[in-house]
């Protein structure tokens, strides 16, 4: 499956509910938004047929997010459904860890390959300020679950934010010492507009630059694959250092993803609203094939590239982050 540029989709990005037990000030408002009704979450039984049709045309490699995927139930029933889906090769999770404790095992046994942990701070106190809410050791806990059972490679996604937690990074750099975990750090996307300002932001190469004070960082190739993140790694680190840099260096021109919205909506840029909606005709019976019609002629308007250095970008499709899932 090709997009109008050429870009081969592989790689899709379900979004299995809106809700999320934190409130991470670059992801959703303090007070938080109003639910979808649950009638208008697709089923699980909905998820699984639209996966089905995008392994045919061509995607292998899915990440189910949220808000948080761990507050859905049942998550792992989704994850066996997904598993007979036999040109899926990797079935990854995007959490904020919080439930990571309880669900590891039963995720593990069910199907899912790995899981990528979105963790802002490893102090208690800054943690509550920057997720408006407590859990940093049960976060902790679940990672070091997660790597337990085999959940790996285990990664890290901060989101770097200066005068919140850019004291942290040489903290959080160490972790790769100790655990063969990849910690990235992620630029902040303008998309919370009131609760940050452009001062907040932090350039990945400003990141590289202050971990070179902790020793050389070695360039790691072999860890780049198809996805946004460049990697490194401190001489005798177990795990890496990766920097995902959407705005300062911007991955769009080798775009491999598409994402489907909890309410069923193929999202073709995460910056974009150009869409389609898949549930209306799925519920009024449309099978496979037309399914396959519909979403192959989508590709066709999925945008260029973001224009989020433009003065005033916003995310097209969704009022928050949590609504889409990263
Ligand atoms: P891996 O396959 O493990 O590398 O996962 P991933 O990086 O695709 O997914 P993850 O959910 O961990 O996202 C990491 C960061 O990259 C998050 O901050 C996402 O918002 C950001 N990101 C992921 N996909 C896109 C994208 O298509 N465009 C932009 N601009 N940012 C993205
Ligand atoms: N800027 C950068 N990354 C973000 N994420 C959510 N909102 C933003 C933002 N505004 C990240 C989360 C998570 C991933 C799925 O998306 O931290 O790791
Ligand atoms: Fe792809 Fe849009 Fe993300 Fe760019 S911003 S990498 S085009 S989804």
């Amino acid at each position: 499956m090709q997009d109008a540029f050429g870009r081969r989709i592989d790689y899709l990005r379900v979004s299995v509910t809106d809700r999320c037990n934190l409130r991470c000030i670059y992801c959703m408002p303090k007070e938080g938004i109003s639910w979808i009704p649950s009638q208008e979450i697709l089923r699980y039984e909905e998820i699984a047929v639209i996966v089905r049709c995008m392994a045919e045309l061509g995607v292998n490699k899915l990440r189910l997010t949220g808000g948080e995927p761990l507050l859905r139930a049942d998550l792992p029933d989704l994850v066996r459904m997904l598993r007979t889906i036999p040109q899926l090769t990797d079935i990854a999770l995007s959490t904020n860890g919080l439930l990571l404790a309880k669900y590891a095992r039963v995720l593990a046994q069910a199907g899912v390959n790995r899981v990528n942990v979105s963790l802002d701070s490893l102090s208690a106190e800054k943690f509550a300020e920057i997720s408006h809410r407590p859990g940093v050791e049960k976060v902790f806990q679940g990672m070091e679950l997660a790597q337990a059972c085999g959940l790996s490679p285990l990664k890290i996604n901060v989101v770097v934010i200066r005068g919140k937690n850019d004291d942290e990074l040489a903290q959080f750099a160490e972790l790769t010492r100790k655990y063969p975990w990849q910690v990235r750090f992620i630029e902040l996307m303008p998309l919370a507009k009131d609760a940050l300002g452009p001062e907040a932001f932090v350039s990945s190469d400003e990141v590289i630059a202050r971990l070179k004070e902790l020793g050389p960082l070695e360039p790691v190739s072999s860890l780049h694959g198809s996805g946004p993140a460049r990697y490194f790694r401190l001489p005798g680190a177990q795990g890496a250092i990766g920097v995902i840099s959407p705005l300062s260096h911007s991955f769009c021109s080798s775009c491999n993803r598409v994402r489907l919205t909890a309410v069923g909506r193929l999202v073709l840029c995460l910056f974009s609203g150009a869409g389609v909606d898949l549930r209306e005709p799925l519920r009024q019976g449309a099978g496979p094939e037309q399914l396959k019609r519909i979403i192959t002629e989508a590709m066709a308007i999925k945008p260029e590239k973001h224009a989020l250095q433009e003065k005033d970008a916003c995310p097209g499709s969704v009022t928050a982050m949590s609504q889409i899932g990263g």
